[in-house]
């Protein structure tokens, strides 16, 4: 679909706002969501694209940034039914949710199959920052009696969790919880996970003692997300090390970086990297 689409749009458009819109494309369900906002005729060009593509229903292109504690951004209709709530198909799951109120991105799908088959059969997880549940679903699906604690601040994000559990048919393994993730670890989830997921770059290293102190005392892993600038020869992952081993070693865990990378750039100089962190003693306040 892409390729007759550049084609299509190459007769119409110069080759450099062609190139920043493929990379803005994302397509979530039946809606396309594109940054056109450099594009004169951006209407036109939502129009072409709904003509191509067949499944596409509304197209919507962001005016603000992704800002918040909700990490969500105003959208603007462009063609096609005026709505933002939609039905996406990722790894065999289906997710329903609002594009403009919660956050949802298809470029992680290969990180939430990655991690979903990191977990063994048995483990339970805690979700600081679940979304609509997509880890969370991902990994009851893929991991065979594992349970999830899975928490958001966001009303609207935990409810449709709730549905995407019912349509997943993960009852018991999936717990939808709304709150702030510290507040809940502390009251309710001290020392009972296997494995942690911090899936929320902005709060990360605060919240990284609350990650802790959410693991058994026998140690676990916590998978850890960062956004990095890294102009010229920096290495944007050495850069997360070397930030997040300050915290730990500072807060007297013991650990190991078992496995580190870029997932994609997101920006110019600018990545957002992950660490698999294996815990392997806690700090011993915990
Ligand atoms: C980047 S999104 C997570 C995306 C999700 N994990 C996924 O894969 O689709 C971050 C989420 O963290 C939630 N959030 C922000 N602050 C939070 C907090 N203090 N406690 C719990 N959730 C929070 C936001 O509402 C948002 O849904």
């Amino acid at each position: 679909m892409r390729k007759r689409l550049r084609d299509t749009l190459s007769e119409a458009l110069p080759s450099e706002q062609l190139r920043k819109i493929y990379n803005s494309f994302d397509i979530i369900g039946d809606i396309a969501i594109i940054k056109l906002n450099e594009v004169q005729n951006a209407e036109a060009v939502a129009k072409q694209i709904m003509a191509i593509h067949g499944n596409i229903k509304t197209v919507l292109t962001p005016v603000s940034r992704i800002t918040g504690d909700f990490r969500v951004r105003e959208l603007r209709l462009l063609a096609g039914e005026n709505k933002t709530s939609t039905s996406h198909k990722e790894s065999g799951c289906t997710f329903k949710l609002d594009v403009k109120k919660c956050y949802f991105s298809p470029r992680l799908s290969h990180e939430h199959l990655r991690i979903a088959k990191l977990v063994q059969s048995g483990e339970t997880v805690v979700n600081m920052f679940a979304g609509v549940g997509c880890f969370s679903i991902i990994i009851a699906k893929t991991a065979s009696q594992s349970k999830v604690y899975s928490i958001d601040v966001n009303p609207t994000a935990v409810q449709y969790m709730e549905e995407n559990v019912k349509i997943n048919q993960v009852y018991d393994r999936v717990i939808p919880i709304l709150g702030d993730s510290k507040e809940i670890i502390q009251t309710q989830l001290q020392g009972v996970a296997d494995r942690v997921l911090m899936p929320l770059p902005e709060k990360a290293l605060e919240y990284l003692p609350y990650a802790l102190s959410a693991l058994k005392q026998t140690g676990g892993w916590i998978h850890y997300y960062d956004f990095q600038h890294a102009p010229g020869k920096e290495n944007p992952v050495e850069k997360t090390k070397l930030k997040v081993a300050e915290k730990l070693d500072s807060m007297g865990a013991r650990y190991v970086f078992a496995n580190s990378r870029v997932m994609r750039s997101t920006g110019p100089n600018w990545y957002q990297t992950v660490l698999d962190i294996k815990v392997v003693a806690l700090p011993s306040k915990f």
